[in-house]
């Protein structure tokens, strides 16, 4: 099969070629090589497994550009959630019309299209009636509080519009992907990016808040095979489905900056709580994973520890962003009212 892969360039998009190939299948990538994700957009397309077409997945004309193909990870978006709250057009053009137009080519072609949309359109999530915390489930209701999640509920609709019954259709809603070949240099997303260069810095660790949010940290190659299984494993014509992908298990920021310490060389570092709240951030995420169980589709192998040591062990010599840059990120928010202490 041959797998046109939108973002294929980026994080997941290059494990999920990687698996697609090791499979037997040829992938193209479809991808602007952006300039805020790729510090070096160059060794992003050698490391691609397939033609990497330069190419904007919000303009029309862009598709009629790439070759054939039998099926369609969707997965080019801006991903900021921070920036997402002030640069709406940007964030509404790629995210909503970019979907648009590769739900519009996978049904055109008949081609099965698998697109990633984002925890982030439950929002807060729910809690039991004693307070308690509830991994969110797929058909919980969507309450996004950034506008990143705004746009990835307003995609999901938009998407099932367009295919409805001329091409199988899926949709993933990750949680926090981690791993190896994680941007480096981009100071809108990733804390632990942003850990990994205080960590080399030897500065202590910053967490915005008291670091008891929960978030669900799911190994990168554990959603490259969940995608990889549905590409092969489509739904029926007009009955899509919608997956969570994630561990199911809640680690506090607190715990991932002591599992980036730990798998760094020194093995620990100090940790400091910065007054800090951005709008857009959540406290709690968890998936609950009861449908992909349901469906026989694959569960994660890792843990959360696993993939964070994974990540921080493989990005250790990379080329980062200096902490200064998640800095100037913070100010750039607090100068637009975007982030403030609590
Ligand atoms: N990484 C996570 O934690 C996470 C969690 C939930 C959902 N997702 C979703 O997964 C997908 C991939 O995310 P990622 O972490 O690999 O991000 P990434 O930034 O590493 O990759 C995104 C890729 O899309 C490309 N791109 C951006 N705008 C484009 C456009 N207009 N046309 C074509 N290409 C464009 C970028 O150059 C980049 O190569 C996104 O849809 C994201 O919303 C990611």
């Amino acid at each position: 099969m041959r797998v046109l892969i939108t973002g294929g360039a980026g994080f997941i998009g290059q494990h999920t070629a990687n698996l697609l190939v090791a499979r037997g299948h040829d992938v193209v990538a479809m991808d602007t090589l952006s300039p805020q994700v790729h510090g070096d957009p160059a060794a992003a397309v050698a490391r691609f497994p397939g033609e990497v077409v330069q190419a904007d997945v919000a303009d029309e004309a862009a598709w009629s550009r790439l070759p054939t193909f039998d099926a369609v990870v969707h997965l080019a978006a801006e991903t900021g959630t921070a920036q997402s709250m002030y640069e709406r057009d940007r964030y509404q053009r790629v995210n909503i019309q970019g979907t648009r137009l590769a739900a519009i080519a996978a049904a055109s072609a008949g081609a099965g299209i698998v697109s990633l949309s984002s925890r982030a359109v439950y929002g807060e999530g729910r809690v039991d009636a004693a307070g308690a915390l509830l991994a969110s489930r797929e058909d919980d209701p969507h309450e996004p509080v950034s506008y990143y999640g705004e746009t990835k509920s307003v995609a999901e609709g938009v998407l099932l519009d367009m295919v409805s019954d001329a091409a199988p259709a899926v949709i993933i809603r990750p949680q926090n992907v981690i791993g190896p070949g994680q941007a480096l240099h981009n100071p809108y997303t990733g804390v632990l990016a942003a850990f990994l260069a205080r960590l080399r810095e030897g500065k202590p660790l910053s967490i915005y808040g008291d670091g008891r949010q929960t978030r669900d940290f799911v190994h990168v190659s554990d959603l490259a095979r969940l995608v990889a299984w549905n590409i092969v494993s489509m739904p029926q014509l007009g009955d899509p489905r919608i997956i969570n992908c994630g561990t199911g298990v809640r680690t506090t920021l607190t715990e991932l900056a002591e599992h980036a310490a730990a798998a760094s060389p020194s093995g620990r570092a100090s940790l400091e709580y910065v007054e800090v709240h951005r709008a857009g951030d959540i406290e709690h995420a968890c998936a609950d994973l009861g449908r992909l169980s349901q469906i026989g589709a694959p569960l994660p192998e890792h843990s959360s520890a696993e993939a964070v040591a994974d990540f921080v062990r493989a990005s250790w010599h990379g080329e980062i962003a200096p902490s200064s840059a998640w800095e100037d990120a913070l100010a750039e928010l607090n100068r637009r009212g975007l982030a403030g202490g609590r």
